[in-house]
């Protein structure tokens, strides 16, 4: 039985086929209409969210499966003091794969590690938020057809973003691929990140703070939210919280086939202007991260796939 708990969980092969899967899924979906008829998706969340949890209910749906869970802590045990492994021995009996969201960093781990069904990491803390990255990878490999050679811009949030943290250390893994870290100085990414996946790959990158100097160079750019619930004060979110604004006037600095991503919920960070670009991928991106869950269950439940 497997678990997905960081990008690193697929090799770079597995990658490749699961991305492989989800391009026939989008394609042809009716194929895949039934192949989980009887099957039970549990959607653990202890923490908010719109897309993860939703689309990976869509994607159940879709394979033709049902899905049972909750969408707060507050709605379940877990507000009597219940355990995530105790939760988890219980889920087990009631689904066969689970999707655990959770604000505790390592929390899905611990329910892996007591679950007798897969769990799927679907956001711990400011960890790792894998699905995301399977979802920004389809996107990056559907606009571009390749990740090697690729100038990566991360802006915003990179000290708490774990989409950015998973997306960096998935990336690594491909050939000459460049990162420029757009951030203020207080939100640089931690340095984990820096000394055992950046330097340690000897991948080249380089630390920034205006988005404007990194622009023109970028083939991606992947725009992150600055998040209110990782900050011990208010005020120092309100000094960050618009140190970025991507608006039409900056989007004339870059490459005419630099697509913008980003992991959303947006708040300001990417003016509603930006929208109508054709290099504005956000809500395409959305789109394909319900084709990726869907080859996710598939591959974690190892359910026999048609021809
Ligand atoms: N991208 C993402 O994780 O969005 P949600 O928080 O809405 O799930």
């Amino acid at each position: 039985m497997r678990h997905l708990m960081s990008p690193l969980d697929l090799s770079v092969e597995e990658l490749d086929t699961l991305m492989d899967l989800a391009g026939d899924i989008e394609k042809h979906p009716d194929k895949y209409a039934h192949i989980c008829d009887g099957k039970r998706l549990a959607t653990l969340f202890y923490e908010p969210s719109t897309r993860t949890r939703l689309s990976f209910e869509a994607a159940m749906m879709n394979l033709g499966g049902q899905v049972i869970g909750f969408s707060s802590a507050d709605s379940s045990s877990a507000s009597k003091g219940e355990s995530v492994a105790d939760t988890i021995r219980v889920v087990s009996c009631y689904a066969d794969i689970c999707a655990m969201r959770h604000p505790k960093e390592g929390a899905p781990l611990v329910a892996s590690m007591a679950s007798s069904i897969p769990v799927i990491n679907a956001g711990d803390g400011g960890h790792q938020h894998p699905t995301q990255t399977l979802t920004d990878l389809l996107t990056i490999r559907s606009l571009k057809g390749h990740f090697d050679n690729l100038t990566i811009g991360l802006c915003g949030d990179l000290k708490f973003g774990r989409t950015v943290h998973s997306l960096i250390e998935a990336l690594v893994r491909y050939n000459n691929v460049k990162f420029t870290l757009i951030s203020p100085e207080e939100l640089r990414v931690p340095s984990y990140i820096r000394e055992d996946v950046l330097k340690k790959n000897h991948v080249e990158f380089q630390e920034v703070e205006r988005l404007e100097d990194a622009l023109p160079d970028l083939d991606i750019l992947y725009m992150t939210r600055v998040q209110k619930e990782r900050f011990f004060n208010e005020e120092d979110y309100v000094r960050m919280k618009d140190f970025y604004i991507l608006d039409k006037q900056k989007m004339e600095l870059a490459k005419d086939d630099m697509y913008i991503l980003h992991p959303l919920p947006r708040v300001n960070e990417i003016a509603t202007e930006v929208d109508s670009d054709p290099r504005a991928a956000y809500f395409k991106q959305a789109q394909y991260g319900v084709y990726v869950r869907m080859a996710l269950i598939l591959t974690l439940l190892e359910v026999k796939l048609p021809c």
